[in-house]
């Protein structure tokens, strides 16, 4: 199980709520940004909140530029917004050799009139994307259903399942290990990397749930053994 996790534009509102929840299962983070202060600023931040926590260890939580994240790290994750997937991947590639890579990119647009909408991704979906622009990493896909606000409300476990797909089976078992850190979550195995179009798909659909009924909802498979 990798101790060092990398969260790629963890300054936003996905990333810290991993940061957080990650951090208070004893991984060591790095948050990455563009701007290296930026990053320092949220590092610190995540450290605060964690610091009012009752029972919490000290977190190791440091902030860096993106490339300098994925360099410490054993494992990354991307959470940045699909239209800069592109550009910050080119960057960091050498950065990520070697290294399972999560992509938690939901490739969609949302506008006052028409609300979330899933955007035609030439590759399949981002996930398929993040691996082709990182042919020596081992890219799986998981994490698109959780609500940066579920990751955040620390007293309330998640209670939701994360679906990961991916083609490389160990790299897909590590992230699914990760998912299981955070406190009422399963891993689900969800295939090969090319479904993962439908798990980023299936977000855009509860974010318009969400939308009727002004709630933070996520997944959760039945009958599985
Ligand atoms: N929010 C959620 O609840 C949620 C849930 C599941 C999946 N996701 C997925 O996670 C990803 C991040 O979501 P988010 O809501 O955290 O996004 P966000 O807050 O809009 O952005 C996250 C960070 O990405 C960096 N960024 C923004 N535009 C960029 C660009 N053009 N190039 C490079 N970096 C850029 C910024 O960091 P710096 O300025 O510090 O570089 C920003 O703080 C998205 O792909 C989303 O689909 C989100």
């Amino acid at each position: 199980m990798p101790e060092t996790i990398a969260l790629l534009g963890g300054t936003g509102r996905s990333g810290p709520g991993l940061a957080l929840r990650l951090a208070l299962a004893g991984r060591r983070i790095h948050i990455g940004s563009r701007d290296p202060e930026k990053g320092r600023a949220a590092a610190a931040e995540i450290r605060d909140t964690l610091a009012g926590v009752a029972g919490a260890q000290p977190a190791e939580v440091t902030g860096h530029d993106n490339r300098e994240a994925a360099e410490l790290a054993d494992i990354a994750m991307i959470t940045v917004p699909y239209e800069g997937m592109g550009g910050l991947l080119r960057g960091v590639e050498p950065a990520l050799r070697d290294k399972v890579v999560i992509s938690t990119v939901v490739p969609m647009l949302w506008s006052r009139e028409l609300g979330p909408t899933a955007l035609d991704v030439p590759e399949g979906s981002a996930a398929e994307q993040a691996a082709e622009l990182l042919p020596a990493s081992r890219v799986v896909a998981g994490f698109h259903s959780l609500s940066s606000a579920t990751l955040k409300r620390l007293d309330h476990p998640i209670d939701s399942h994360v679906i990961v797909t991916g083609d490389d089976d160990h790299a897909k078992q590590i992230a699914m290990e990760i998912a299981e850190l955070l406190p009422g979550v399963r891993g689900v195995n969800g295939g090969a990397l090319r479904y993962a179009r439908h798990s980023e798909g299936l977000t855009v659909l509860l974010l318009s749930i969400n939308s009727v009924y002004k709630r933070h909802t996520g997944v959760i498979i039945t009958d599985l053994p």
